[in-house]
Order: structure tokens, then sequence, then C-alpha cells
């Protein structure tokens, strides 16, 4: 594995600049945008599709708030993974996904992100979604908007909290695979990707099949 953080540095929290959500923070504002969801579609059968990976663990805390929970909600997950060279992703996002057309025409669809940036990522799944399955209608519940460095006009229905620019990990986001599983959400240390001699902008993360 990559050597990662500095010498001293023995576990992942000491690679956090800051926290900038505690895991309390996140369940708080969780559950107030699952009480909304479930009021705003009542009645309406919604399909609630993941953006996987990052957004695995915001998914399963997300759903579990959707309260009270509208009969014939169904879950399901699509893969993204953006492809950039150098810093910036080119919009070359590539989808993986088993979805049958025929079981997504016509559904209210969630699309559940653990952040939109330039907003390639999220805008290529609902063209895909919109144009190739029919559906009914879809919104966006982000846990993250860093509206700061959108390339292409968007703005999700849902959001969790507004990310400064600066390059976050925990809570499903990763930096090279790694710091998905901290319980909070904080800003990784620039000596951490320094020996690498890289930034971790998105197009990178994206670059190993990651999202
Ligand atoms: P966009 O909106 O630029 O987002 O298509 C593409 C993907 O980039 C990832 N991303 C991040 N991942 N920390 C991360 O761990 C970040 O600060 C960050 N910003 C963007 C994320 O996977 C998103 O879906
Ligand atoms: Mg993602």
């Amino acid at each position: 594995p990559l050597k990662k953080g500095t010498a001293e540095a023995r576990t992942y929290h000491d690679d956090m600049k800051c926290i900038l959500w505690t895991a309390s923070d996140l369940a708080s504002r969780i559950s107030e945008l699952g009480r909304q969801i479930a009021a705003d579609y009542e009645g309406k059968a919604p399909l609630v599709l993941g953006v996987l990976k990052g957004s695995f663990m915001f998914y399963s805390d997300l759903v579990r708030a959707i309260e009270p929970c509208p009969r014939g909600l169904t879950m399901d997950f699509i893969r993204a993974s953006s492809y950039g060279s150098g810093t910036e992703s080119t919009g070359d996002v590539k989808l993986k996904t088993d979805l049958k057309k025929e079981k997504v025409a016509g559904r209210h669809v969630i699309l559940v992100e653990d952040i939109v940036d330039t907003a390639l990522t999220i805008t290529t799944v609902i063209r895909y979604l919109q144009e190739e399955c029919d559906v009914a209608s879809v919104r966006t519940a982000t846990l993250l908007d860093k509206h700061e460095r959108r390339v292409i006009n968007y703005k999700p229905e849902y959001v969790g909290f507004t990310c400064p620019n600066e390059f976050v990990v925990g809570y499903g986001l990763d930096f090279d695979e790694e710091y998905r599983s901290i319980p909070y959400i904080g800003v990784l240390k620039p000596e951490c990707y320094a020996h690498l001699g890289i930034k971790p902008e998105p197009a990178e993360s994206g670059e190993s099949g990651d999202e």
C-alpha cells in the first residue's frame, strides 16, 4: 500500500487537517433530509438509486431516514467513474449498470450522491435515465455540494451541506480508495498526497475507477 501521511501518523485520523462534519452533524442533517424526501414522495413509489461507490454510507443512512417510508420505495445502484487527463475531469463519465429499462421506466427516481463537484458525473447519470430509461422524474439528493467548482450549471434538489473548495474524505468519500470507512468528513492534510506529486482532484480519484 502507498505510504500516506507523515511519519508519526498512525491512523487515518492523524491525516485530517480538520473535521468539517462530525458523525452527529451528519446524522441530524440526514434525518431532516429523510423527512423532507418522505413528505415529497408520499404516494409516488420512488426508486432510490445510489451512485457508487462514494455514496454507500450516505445512502444507507438516508434510506433509513426516509420516514414515514412511502409504500413501493425500492432501491438500486449504478456505478459511475470519470476519466480525466491531469487535474480536471474531461466529462468522459463511464456508467456501469444492470438496471432493466422496463423496471425503471415510469419511476420517480431519487439519485443519491456523495458530492456534486463539477456536476459532470451527476448530469451524465441524469441524461442516461431520461434518454434511455424513460423515467417519470429524477431528482438528486447529494450529501455535499461543492458548487464553486461547477463546469455545468446544475442545482441538486436535496443538499446536506455546502462543501468548501477543499478535498474532503470520510463517510464514503475516498482518496485513492482510502479513508472511506471513517465516520465523519474531514479535510485531508496536503502532506498526505504531496509525496504522490499530484493534487487529489476528482479526475484522479476517478481514474482508479471509483466513485
Ligand atoms: P463531479 O461532480 O466533478 O464529481 O463529476 C465526480 C466525483 O468526484 C469525486 N469527488 C470527490 N471525492 N473528495 C472526494 O473524496 C472530494 O473532495 C471530491 N470532490 C469530488 C466524487 O466521487 C464525485 O462523485
Ligand atoms: Mg461519487
